[in-house]
């Protein structure tokens, strides 16, 4: 990973490389751009932080062969990175999602390994490294998110070594039993390494990624600490490996949820379903991942076996479109969409379907009705990182009612402690923990919300990113090279965010 050459300096002391900018492009008729914000978790925890403190973020516009100059949106600077439709496909559909996602996802669905895929993923990660690089201020930070660009740290500590890196990986971190199949896991590690701090969603996340290190290096590790011995002129540096769980602005959903509007709204959707007496609700991304087919096949156990009837109890399934050109999304929404009609088919009545299947995203003012209109949420990953829509259901539930089924395999599952834990893989457990649910008493079910929220509410997405940076910013400051030229009008050292 070395070799890279120094660049010129810019002026931001915050500099935030994702994958996607917080923002969707649309080209109208005429050929003509334009962007509106898109909402989400990592922009709403990082936007205070950014606007105080100079921020800019790197990332790809979402589109093909999209070219678009940086440009400022609420104080935020906002750098394109475009990827041509062949990098779209081999490195996001390819190595990102067909290679890395089912493999640190525990191989649910067989990892494609193909030599072209992880060119054009270095190729690709050399590009957001440059752009970062060509951003930050001397002394600064740059914060790089998640699997897609596992091999940017070392780029970038290549280009800037006088800046701070961060790693947040988003999704899990697997076994080294299931990471040393990669044939790249080598590349993998040492870019990871190029950060200061590496976070993770688990704390088994994060031994899992020291292991790693342990088995494929000859790196010193100490607990949470890995050790790079001085080469090539450079000092000698740590390391620190950690679990920072991700959450969600609570309070903003909390109020969003509160409001007569959605309160409204909640009661429509009860009515529109024909008042059932339970409502279940499962809200994912259509991802393999996520156990859609394994709760509707239980749900469709306990109508057969008449533990549950139609149309007293229906589910809501909101599946939103995703990663649609990769194959195994292709057959992942065959088997549900198959799963779903046969269960209709069979114990549907005219206007009550069993089960009520969305393609479709939703804003969030209509997720948070849906789940205010939720007596039973259910969710039941294969494997998750940590699992966001779990938290939203409780952020959502201020009237202290309805309960979390969760599975044990999502990183949420170390810090909701009061939902019905579950086996996806164990259907009859999950059928067994489902009734319990639907059952609940009232007064149980206030219990456990009210312990829920008390978690929710107070670790939110800002004591998330406040607690990642005080981190990074405790790093020793690196002293500025004489090879890294300061941009006009910015002195050397200036700037520096901590
Ligand atoms: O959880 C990982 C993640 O990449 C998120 O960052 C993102 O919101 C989600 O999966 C959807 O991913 P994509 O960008 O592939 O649509």
């Amino acid at each position: 990973m070395s070799g890279g050459r120094a660049v010129s300096a810019g002026a931001y002391d915050l500099v935030v490389v994702a994958n996607r900018l917080p923002v969707d492009f649309t080209v109208d008729d005429a050929g003509e751009l334009s962007w509106t914000r898109s909402p989400g978790g990592l922009v709403t925890a990082l936007e205070p932080m950014m606007q105080a403190a100079d921020g800019a973020w790197v990332g790809w516009s979402g589109a093909a062969d999209l070219a678009h100059e940086p440009f400022d949106a609420d104080d935020i600077r906002l750098v394109p990175v475009t990827l041509s439709a062949e990098e779209i496909e081999l490195y996001y559909e390819g190595f990102a999602n067909d290679t890395l996602w089912p493999l640190y996802h525990d191989v649910i669905t067989a990892p494609a390994y193909h030599r072209n895929w992880w060119e054009a993923y270095r190729a690709v990660n050399r590009r957001f490294a440059a752009a970062a690089a060509e951003q930050v201020a001397p002394g600064g930070t740059v914060w790089v998110h998640d699997y897609q660009l596992q091999l940017v740290p070392a780029m970038m500590r290549d280009l800037r070594p006088d800046v701070r890196i961060g790693f947040f990986n988003h999704i899990p971190f697997p076994g080294i039993e299931i990471f040393a199949q990669l044939p790249w896991r080598r590349q993998i590690i040492d870019g990871i390494l190029g950060a200061d701090v590496v976070g993770f969603q688990r704390a088994s996340d994060a031994s899992n990624f020291v292991r790693a290190v342990r088995r494929l290096t000859d790196l010193t590790t100490r607990g949470q600490v890995i050790t790079l011995p001085a080469t090539n002129g450079r000092s000698e540096r740590h390391v620190r490996a950690a679990p920072f769980p991700i959450s969600i602005d609570s309070r903003h959903f909390d109020e969003l949820a509160r409001s007569p509007e959605v309160q409204q709204r909640a009661r429509e959707i009860r009515e529109e379903l024909g008042n059932p007496w339970t409502l279940l609700l499962g809200v994912d991304r259509l991802d393999y991942t996520k156990g859609i087919t394994h709760r509707i096949k239980a749900f469709g156990e306990l109508v057969k076996e008449g533990k549950l009837t139609v149309p007293d109890a229906t589910l809501v399934q909101v599946a939103s479109p995703s990663r649609e050109n990769v194959e195994a999304y292709q057959q992942l929404r065959e088997e549900v969409e198959l799963l779903v009609g046969r269960i209709n088919g069979d114990y549907g009545h005219l206007g009550h379907p069993a089960v009520h299947y969305l393609h479709h995203s939703y804003p969030p003012q209509e997720m948070a009705a849906m789940y205010l209109a939720a007596d039973v949420m259910l969710v039941t990953a294969l494997r998750d990182g940590m699992n966001l829509v779990a938290k939203e259901y409780v952020a959502a539930r201020s009237d202290d009612r309805g309960v979390l089924v969760l599975s044990e395999f999502t990183g949420a599952a170390d810090e909701l402690a009061g939902a019905v834990m579950v086996n996806p893989h164990d259907i009859d457990g999950m059928k067994e923990r489902i009734l319990k649910a639907v059952q609940m008493e009232p007064r149980e079910q206030r219990k456990r919300m009210r312990r829920l929220r008390r978690k929710v509410l107070t670790d939110d997405v800002s004591k998330w990113s406040r607690s990642f940076l005080s981190v990074l910013e405790a790093v020793p400051q690196a002293a500025a090279g004489p090879s890294v030229p300061a941009p006009a009008g910015v002195a050397a050292g200036a700037g520096v965010s901590s």
